[in-house]
């Protein structure tokens, strides 16, 4: 669809330059750790060696004596002011430092605080502590065992490892349709733990200004409100009122989930500010915010897929195992424990569904966040993906003709899933098509046909997704008990330039410029005369903050709200103006003019001049507005990409040799920023399927917690992305719009590890857990007598 307005103007469709990218690739950006404040002082953090042991002794005398070396915090001191716990984002409690045990690798011990970053790395090096290793439980099948050692002491009644069994769905009609169905399959999938790592680890610098009584911390997070909220209600009874706190949300180098917990660190930073009246600086190392920050994923799922013997699904029923590590930290909204995993049933019209999943505690690091999902959508697009393809192989069919075949209808939407959710557009079978008519699809089954007859191992995989983004309608939709609207403010200037405010906070994802695309579409004031703000709790409106792919569902849709508010009032001063009724005026983007006569008009910047010098009497002068927006739906993002891979029979590497894209996020705002988003996604979902992998082993060692062996795509592994997208708008967004920003993510390991199954199928090869690394091939192709 062509744009409305004029490049110049540069509203929708227009693929402007990203106004944030002339300070970013100068390295003038302003991340947490450029912030330097006179007398600021530096926290390092000592971090247990052992995932499992009663501390006995925390031994400061070699720190402090350390030149520069301030004072050891240890779980004592918080505990004076009952800061030594605090709640997590699900409700359950989360140490911030430890009085009695550690209970995994690597968790906060105790705190130095210095006058230099080095000092405090040298005394953190000192501080001598006792521990009594505890047994250690790193298997959360284990930790449900009857007689598992109980790892929650600290929560008097609890007498096993088990935190929620949640269900959802029809139980007796998902049981009777597989007691019923002609055709089923069974699989265990493991969706291994897995954690974010931005450019830029976490940090903060706490600044509590004794004098003025106010706090203001510069953080590394995504949602900079409830964090200001949630300190308020944890400290309150220190004194920390919320008038009085103010947190800034710098640039920020890639969130993607990982920086929407409150982490220890901070809350120590803020409490050693507090005390010393300084500012505190805490930044984390590479290797901290790998092996303590939140993880993601961390499913033991069992699925099974029942159909006729035409390939007609019938029911998909689901039991899942989550290992939450030692607190449940997630960070999904309050109703939905497992996130929304039951967006499970995919792009597929089942008849009945039914999904189980338990919560259990383990010797690991807290965490289960939406690392680039929204939400547990990662686990359900791979655990759907996976067995629809088993299921098209288990019936001899081609997996595109069997997805084509049980795909929900264009004509069936609004379409109400099986587990409840209400999809508000799609057309997956105009996704497929163009993605299998742009990799050319059945020349691509013929080489494989004969590749195969020559004993060379080719595969194509597809994954079609629906993914779930924009929490949330309030009805559904909170995080300790706050509700997931989201804000825009707008304030035009009398000559016609604007600043607009939002409840968001952009962490790469380009929101300076889509957001002022938003409100050039929308009010004609070109996006480059609009200023756009975010990330200041004393300037922004209140919102919920940005992961999950909300902004453009969420906030997106508030700008364009509160500017048809402006819009309103801008309509009153041009009747004004123009000496006519305001019914006969007609907007035209930019301005007001008198139907039947158009060369009687008013520009907007015409217009918001006269809001300050020339208003009507009656009316307020100054043109401004704000909305907060309660989404009435989800939107439901959704794709179809093909994978085609080579597998190295000496090696077991798999290449990935093509990989089409073709994306549907509704109506798109720029399509520059929008492939970004795409491009990023796929390589991070390229990541789980072939590399990413943190575990542990019996006694809570960490596997994974450098890069030396959490291995990042790089460029080489990188192939080239071949992207697309059709446009089924989202009927309730103002805009038509819904988000993009985790889609890839979600939709590309599927489309992987499918790809590399569909090479093995006829080696007796039904799946493989990722990430499919080329050990584990290997071993396979050994097991099959492939390779020696
Ligand atoms: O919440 P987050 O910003 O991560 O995700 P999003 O709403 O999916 O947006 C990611 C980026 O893509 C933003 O800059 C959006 O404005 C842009 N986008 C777009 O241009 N058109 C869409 N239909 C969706 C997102």
């Amino acid at each position: 669809m062509a744009p409305k307005t004029s490049p110049e103007v540069g509203g929708m469709g227009h693929s402007v330059r990203r106004k944030e990218d002339p300070r970013f690739i100068r390295g003038k950006g302003t991340y947490v750790d450029d912030v330097v404040l006179p007398g600021m002082l530096y926290l390092d953090i000592v971090r247990s060696p052992f995932a499992h042991a009663k501390i006995k002794k925390i031994d400061a005398a070699k720190a402090t004596a350390i030149p520069g070396v301030l004072a050891v915090i240890t779980g004592q001191d918080l505990a004076k002011y009952n800061l030594h716990w605090m709640p997590t984002l699900m409700s359950d409690t989360q140490m911030v430092l430890p009085v009695e045990k550690v209970m995994y690798q690597a968790q906060e011990v105790a705190a130095v605080l210095a006058t230099s970053r080095y000092a405090a790395a040298d005394g953190a090096a000192a501080v001598l502590v006792e521990y009594e290793p505890l047994p250690v439980i790193v298997d959360p099948k284990k930790a449900l065992e009857p007689g598992a050692p109980v790892l929650r002491t600290d929560k008097k009644d609890k007498k096993d490892n088990h935190i929620w069994h949640w269900e959802w769905g029809n139980r007796a009609e998902t049981d009777r349709l597989f007691t019923e169905a002609e055709v089923t399959v069974k699989q265990d999938i493991y969706i291994p733990r897995i954690h974010v790592a931005s450019i830029e680890t976490c940090g903060c610098i706490a600044h509590f200004d004794k004098v003025n009584d106010k706090l203001t911390v510069w953080m590394t997070t995504q949602a900079p409100h409830a964090i200001r909220t949630v300190f308020a209600l944890v400290a309150g009874h220190v004194g920390l009122s919320e008038q009085n706190i103010r947190i800034i949300s710098p640039d920020i180098g890639g969130g993607f989930g990982g920086k929407v917990p409150v982490y220890p660190g901070y809350v120590i930073a803020v409490a050693a500010s507090v005390l010393t009246g300084k500012p505190v600086k805490w930044i984390e190392d590479r290797m901290e915010n790998l092996q303590a920050d939140s993880f993601a994923r961390d499913y033991h799922i069992t699925a099974e897929l029942a159909a006729k013997k035409d390939g007609t699904l019938t029911a998909l029923r689901i039991k899942t195992l989550a290992d939450h590590g030692y607190t449940d930290a997630a960070a999904n909204p309050s109703k939905f424990p497992a996130g929304l995993f039951h967006v499970c049933t995919g792009s597929y019209d089942l008849k009945a569904a039914h999904v189980e999943v338990d919560g259990a505690y383990t010797n690991k690091p807290p965490g289960g966040i939406a690392y680039r999902c929204s939400f547990r959508v990662t686990e359900a697009v791979h655990t759907i993906e996976r067995m629809a393809d088993l299921m098209a192989h288990q019936l001899g069919m081609d997996p595109a003709e069997f997805r084509m075949k049980n795909f929900v209808k264009p004509e069936q939407f609004p379409y109400k899933s099986a587990l409840g959710w209400e999809y508000d557009s799609g057309n997956y079978a105009g996704a497929l098509r163009k993605a299998m008519d742009t990799i050319g699809y059945a020349d691509l089954r013929r080489e494989q046909a004969e590749k195969r007859k020559r004993g060379e191992l080719m595969g194509i995989g597809i994954s079609s997704f629906t993914e779930i983004v924009g929490a949330g309608p309030s009805k559904h939709f909170d995080i300790l008990g706050l509700k997931m609207f989201d804000s825009c403010e707008i304030r035009i200037h009398p000559t016609g330039k604007a600043i607009a405010r939002f409840g968001t906070k952009s962490q790469g994802q380009g929101h300076e410029t889509t957001y002022a695309q938003i409100l050039a579409e929308e009010l004609g004031i070109p996006a480059a005369d609009i200023r756009v703000e975010e990330g200041d709790t004393d300037t922004a409106p209140y919102g919920l903050g940005t992961y999950a792919s909300r902004s453009t569902p969420v906030a997106g849709a508030a700008a364009a709200i509160a500017a048809r508010k402006i819009q309103d009032k801008a309509r009153k001063i041009a009747a004004h103006l123009l000496e006519a009724a305001e019914e006969d005026l007609v907007w035209e983007t930019g301005k007001f003019s008198v139907k039947g006569a158009p060369n009687r008009s008013k520009t907007i910047q015409e217009i918001a001049f006269a809001a300050y010098t020339n208003h009507p009497q009656g009316l307020e002068a100054g043109l401004e507005a704000v909305s907060y927006y309660d989404p009435p739906n989800l939107t439901y993002p959704f794709g179809s990409y093909i994978c085609v891979v080579d597998v190295d029979k000496g090696t077991g590497e798999v290449k990935v040799r093509r990989f089409v894209a073709i994306d549907d996020c509704g109506n798109i705002i720029n399509p520059m920023i929008v492939q970004g988003q795409v491009h990023g996604g796929l390589t991070m979902g390229l990541a789980p399927a072939l590399l990413e992998e943190i575990s542990y082993d019996e006694i809570g060692n960490i596997q994974g917690g450098s890069f030396i062996d959490y291995l990042l795509p790089t460029a080489v592994e990188t192939p080239k992305w071949e992207t697309g997208h059709t446009v089924t708008p989202s009927p309730h967004h103002p805009l038509g719009a819904k988000g993009v920003g985790e889609s890839a993510t979600v939709g590309a390991p599927a489309a992987i590890a499918n790809a590399v199954v569909d090479a093995l199928w006829h080696l007796g090869v039904r799946h493989i857990d990722i990430p499919i690394t080329p050990p584990k091939v290997w071993r396979l192709l050994r097991e099959k007598g492939v390779t020696e």
